[in-house]
C-alpha cells in the first residue's frame, strides 16, 4: 500500500506513482435499481474483478441485507490472495459488527465506516451536530480497528461539507487510526477545479494526512466524475473508488475502465500508474452487462460497441495509414475480442480448454465437460464459433448452473393464419413437469405454458434481442425485464433459434425470483 510519505521517494526515483483501484460496483454500484444481482452472480463478478486484479472490492453492506451479508462472506471466503475485501458499515456499534462478521474470513478485510459531514445531512438526515457526528467518526474508526488493521473512513458529502469541519474530522479519523480517508462528491456536485483546490488544501492543513492514503469517490450528476477523481489524483490523492461501467446511483459512480485508461493513455501527464489488468477491462464490463441485462451505450468510452470503430472515410484512410492517426490506445489493450474464427466442429476437448485458458477462463472438470457439450451442439449448428460465441456460453453455464427449473425440450408451431401454440417440458429437481399454451406469438404460447407449471407468473416488462457475432447463423442472446410481485428481475438468455432463448431467458429471471429472498434492505440514501 503506498502512503503520501512515500510520494516523495518516489519523485526522487522517478517512478510512477501507483494509484490503487477501489472497486464498488457490488456495493453503490449494486444499489442503485436495475442492476441488483444475486449472491451467485456476485462472486462471479468478484472473481472477475480478481482477475481485472483491482486493489480493493467493495463486495457490499452487510448490514443492509440477509443477502447482503452472504454475498460479502462469501467474497471473503472464496476470492483468496489478491484484492482486499471491503464492507460497508455506517458509524454505527452494530454496523461495524456486522461488517466484521461478514468480512473476517478474508485474507485481507477492509472495513469502510462513513458518516455524513455536511451540514444539510447533519441537520436534516441524521438531525445531530457537528460535534456528536465528529464523536461518532472518531468512535466508529476506534472500533473498526478493534476488529482490522485496514480500516477506511469516508466523510459522507465531503464535498458540500464546510472545509475547516472537514479538515478536523479527518484528522481525528487519523488520529482514531483509519489508514485510509475517503473524500466522497456524493451529491456529485462539485467541479474538478474545486475538487483539486479541497484535496490540495487537506494535503496542507491536516497535521497527520501523510500517515494515510487519501482516497476519491466521485458521483456522476453533472457528468464530471471521472475527470474529478483525475483532478484528486493530481493533487496527490492514492486512491480512487469507481465501477464497471460507472454504474451506481442515479448517474452513476466514475468509470473504472475510463479513470484506468485515462491514467495509462496520459501517463505522460500523470506520471501515475495501477495495477489493473487492462486486457480484461471489455469482458468485465461485459460480465456486468450479461448479468445485469442493462447494456452500455454504443458510444461508451473504452467498452462501448462503437469505441473503437472508425466510420468516416477520413478517419478510416488515416488508420490504415497509420494507426495513431486517430487512434489513442488500442482495441487489444482493453480486451475487445478480435471477431477471428477459433474454432469449429471438428475442434476437441483439448482446443476447447485451451481457447478458454487464452481468454483466461479456467473452469473445474465438471463445468468444463458441460460447456464442452453446449459448444460441441452449437458447432454443428453454427460453421464457426467466435470468442464471443464461447464467453456467451460459459458465460450461460457459470451464471445458470444450480437452476430450479431446466428447460428440457421446446416444441411450437407458429404461422400466418395461424394460432401459435407451444409445449414445453421442465426439470424441477427429479421431477419433470410438462405444459402447452397458446398465445399472441410462440413466445407468449411458451410464457403461458411456463407459468402454469411455476405457477408464479411474472408480467414481462421488458424484451430485448441481439446477435452475439455477426451472420445469420449467430447465437441470438434474450434479455427480458420481468416483474413478480413488485419485484424486478432480469433474465437472459442464448441460443441459435431466438424462442428458446427467450425461453431460457425467461426460465433465467424465474429462477432468480425464486432464489430471491424479499427481506428489506436499508441503503445509504436510507441512513
Ligand atoms: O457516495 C457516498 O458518499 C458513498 C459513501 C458511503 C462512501 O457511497
Ligand atoms: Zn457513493
Amino acid at each position: 500500500m503506498i502512503i503520501p510519505a512515500q510520494r516523495q521517494r518516489f519523485k526522487e526515483e522517478k517512478m510512477p506513482r501507483r494509484i490503487l483501484i477501489f472497486d464498488t460496483t457490488l456495493r453503490d454500484g449494486e444499489q442503485s435499481p436495475g442492476y441488483s444481482m444475486n449472491t451467485r452472480e456476485k462472486l462471479e463478478m468478484a472473481r472477475q474483478l480478481a482477475r481485472l486484479n483491482v486493489d480493493v472490492i467493495e463486495a457490499g453492506f452487510p448490514i443492509a441485507s440477509e443477502d447482503d451479508f452472504e454475498a460479502v462472506k462469501l467474497v471473503a471466503e472464496t476470492v483468496k490472495g489478491g484484492p482486499v475485501i471491503a464492507g460497508l458499515a455506517r458509524a454505527k456499534d452494530i454496523d461495524i459488527d456486522r461488517a466484521w462478521e461478514a468480512l473476517k474470513y478474508a485474507d485481507r478485510a477492509r472495513i469502510h465506516t462513513f458518516i455524513a459531514t455536511s451540514d444539510i445531512h447533519i441537520q436534516y438526515k441524521l438531525k445531530s451536530t457537528r460535534e456528536e457526528v465528529l464523536e461518532a467518526a472518531i468512535r466508529a474508526v476506534k472500533r473498526a480497528r478493534g476488529y482490522c488493521d485496514d480500516v477506511e473512513f469516508s466523510a459522507e458529502d465531503a464535498c458540500r461539507s464546510d472545509q475547516d469541519y472537514l479538515c478536523r474530522v479527518v484528522e481525528a479519523a487519523v488520529k482514531a487510526g483509519a489508514t485510509t480517508i475517503n473524500i466522497p462528491d456524493t451529491v456529485g456536485y462539485i467541479t474538478p477545479w474545486e475538487f483539486a483546490e479541497r484535496i490540495r488544501d487537506l494535503m496542507n492543513r491536516v497535521s497527520n494526512i501523510d500517515k494515510v492514503v487519501v482516497s476519491a469517490h466521485c458521483h456522476n450528476d453533472l457528468g464530471l466524475a471521472v475527470v474529478n477523481s483525475l483532478a484528486a489524483i493530481r493533487e496527490g490523492a492514492g486512491q480512487v473508488e469507481c465501477t464497471i461501467n460507472g454504474i451506481g446511483e442515479r448517474a452513476g459512480n466514475a468509470s473504472l475502465e475510463e479513470i484506468v485508461m485515462g491514467l495509462k493513455t496520459r501517463r505522460d501527464l500523470f506520471d501515475c500508474e495501477t495495477g489493473i489488468r487492462t486486457e480484461e477491462l471489455y469482458r468485465t464490463s461485459k460480465l456486468l452487462q450479461t448479468i445485469t441485462g442493462i447494456s452500455v451505450q454504443p458510444n461508451k468510452a473504452i467498452v462501448g460497441a462503437n469505441a473503437f470503430a472508425h466510420e468516416a472515410g477520413i478517419h478510416q484512410h488515416g488508420v490504415l495509414a497509420h494507426k495513431l492517426t486517430y487512434e489513442i490506445m488500442t482495441p487489444e489493450s482493453v480486451g475487445v475480442p478480435q471477431s477471428t474464427l477459433v474454432l469449429g466442429k471438428h475442434s476437441g476437448r483439448h482446443a476447447f480448454k485451451k481457447r478458454l485458458e487464452e481468454l483466461g477462463i479456467e473452469l473445474a472438470d465438471d463445468d468444463l465437460n458441460k460447456a464442452f457439450v453446449r459448444f460441441k451442439a452449437l458447432a454443428d449448428k453454427k460453421k464457426e464459433v467466435f470468442d464471443e460465441d464461447l464467453l456467451a456460453i460459459i458465460e450461460e453455464e457459470v451464471l445458470m448452473a444450480g437452476e430450479i427449473y431446466v428447460l428440457e425440450h421446446l416444441q411450437f408451431t407458429s404461422g400466418t393464419g395461424m394460432i401459435p401454440t407451444a409445449t414445453v417440458r421442465l426439470r424441477k429437481q427429479d421431477e419433470i413437469l410438462q405444459e402447452s399454451g397458446w398465445g399472441d406469438g410462440p413466445v407468449d404460447a411458451a410464457y403461458r405454458a411456463i407459468d402454469m407449471m411455476t405457477k408464479i407468473p411474472g408480467r414481462l416488462k421488458d424484451y430485448g434481442i441481439r446477435s452475439v457475432t455477426a451472420g445469420k447463423d449467430a447465437l441470438g442472446e434474450v434479455v427480458v425485464s420481468v416483474e413478480f410481485d413488485g419485484q424486478t428481475v432480469v433474465g437472459r438468455g442464448t441460443s441459435t433459434d431466438v424462442i428458446e432463448a427467450s425461453v431460457k431467458a425467461y426460465l433465467n429471471a424465474i429462477n432468480k425470483a425464486v432464489g430471491r429472498r424479499t427481506k428489506p434492505r436499508i441503503t445509504t440514501e436510507r441512513v
